[in-house]
């Protein structure tokens, strides 16, 4: 059992209150409040540590470099990977994206190629494949969903041709909460030979994830949804790709020398971390690494696996409501609507009792067409929620219903 009372005290913000009420913050999938020992950390860095890394030789310069790359370790640990150089880190998910996107551009993907993503996606992942897609006449194929918001896993697999050449998939549905079957995933892209990249980004913050035993070929994900800075993310690359995916961007810092005619490129994850990086980003993000493993990440789950499906037993059980994608398998995420009513307007007067959604359409555009609306109230939530605060989160949705009829 975890201790939640010491959970929250570790959180300056949610000391506050908001609208004159105390605030009940449940906008966790856009990004999650940070720890103090978080904001130490990063200030910490900043008042005493502060150096360029990896190129000093000064005293600074080399706990700063020892800092960083012990940074890379605690990621690699936390995600069961033994060889830390396979962690680059980005500013964040969407970064990521793109330099796996921009770097199979170069030589993996040719005109006339495939790709499969879901429809579950986040923009951030369509629209770099879209923009590779366009320009070199590639096609892009789609998982549809079953009538239950579950992913048609049928449908996947005959989507599979000789032409297809990733598959580009989320690992937890932003909007929904839903969690793709990895068995499956992995199943089939080994079948047929297809490389396949995990956007970790709604997972990582709520579950246990081994890249060992899942075996993507790229796994990304943000720092500030996992109780970390913004700005600062990884991109893991298998020991395939680490020696061979093209560069998408370069510069000082990724090589090991360089004449006018020729430059001889760093091996590991310099070689993909051009310009001065995100120095206390890092530091932040694996401190916050560190949060979450004293936390326990099975107990985390548990903790928000207790909220979402008490929290939609609640919702249930409200006329008005519609909730999408309502299912027992679910990583801390709930989208619904009010029936008749704009989500905008649901989530401006959750917002007078000091309870934060997000509203709108959770840039999962596609999605929302299939589901048939403009948008959802989503609530999201991290492991200092509580349950006293989805009671009253229900007790004001209710108000707010009768007051919007
Ligand atoms: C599933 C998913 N992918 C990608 C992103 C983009 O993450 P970031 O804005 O941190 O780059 C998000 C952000 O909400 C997300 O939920």
């Amino acid at each position: 059992m975890i201790d939640i009372k010491k959970i929250r005290e570790q959180f300056p913000i949610l000391q506050q209150k908001v609208n004159g009420k105390p605030l009940v913050y449940f906008d966790n999938g856009a990004t999650s409040q940070k720890p103090e020992v978080v904001i130490d950390a990063i200030g910490n860095f900043y008042k005493t540590g502060n150096s360029n890394i990896h190129r000093g030789v000064h005293t600074l310069s080399r706990l700063a470099t020892e800092q960083f790359e012990q940074s890379r370790k605690t990621i690699a640990t936390h995600f069961h990977i033994k060889n830390e150089q396979q962690i680059i880190f980005t500013s964040g998910t969407t970064d990521s994206i793109n330099k796996v996107a921009q770097g199979l551009a170069k030589h993996h993907l040719k005109s006339g190629d495939e790709i499969i993503l879901s429809t579950y996606e986040h923009h951030s992942n369509i629209l770099p494949w879209q923009l590779w897609a366009q320009k070199n006449g590639g096609v892009l194929k789609v998982i549809p969903l079953l009538e239950d918001n579950s992913l048609d896993y049928v449908a996947f697999e005959n989507l599979f041709s000789e032409k297809t050449k990733l598959v580009a998939i989320t690992h937890v549905s932003n909007t929904l909460g839903l969690i793709t079957n990895l068995q499956k995933i992995k199943e089939l892209t080994q079948k047929y030979n297809v490389p396949f990249l995990l956007d970790g980004a709604q997972s990582a913050p709520h579950m246990r994830i081994d890249l060992n035993q899942i075996e993507p070929d790229f796994f990304v994900c943000s720092a500030h949804k996992m109780y970390g800075p913004t700005g600062a993310g990884i991109l893991y690359l298998s020991e395939k790709w680490l020696g061979t995916l093209p560069l998408a961007s370069t510069g000082g810092g990724t090589i090991k020398t360089v004449t006018f005619e020729k430059t001889e490129y760093a091996e590991g994850a310099l070689r993909f971390e051009p310009g001065t990086p995100h120095i206390a980003g890092a530091i932040g993000f694996a401190t916050a690494i560190k949060f979450m493993d004293e936390v326990g990440m099975n107990h985390l789950y548990e903790h928000e696996s207790y909220l979402v499906n008490h929290a939609q037993k609640a919702l249930k059980q409200i006329r008005e409501v519609e909730l999408y994608g309502a299912n027992d398998h679910k990583a801390g995420v709930i989208s619904f609507n009010v029936k008749g009513q704009h989500p905008f307007d649901v989530g401006t007067l959750l917002d007078k009792y000091g309870i934060a959604v997000r509203t709108g359409h959770h840039c999962t555009q596609p999605l929302m067409q299939c589901l048939g609306v403009q948008g959802t109230v989503r609530i999201s939530f991290a492991v200092y929620n509580t349950i006293e605060e989805v009671d009253f989160f229900i007790e004001k949705l209710k108000k707010v219903i009768t007051m919007l009829q």
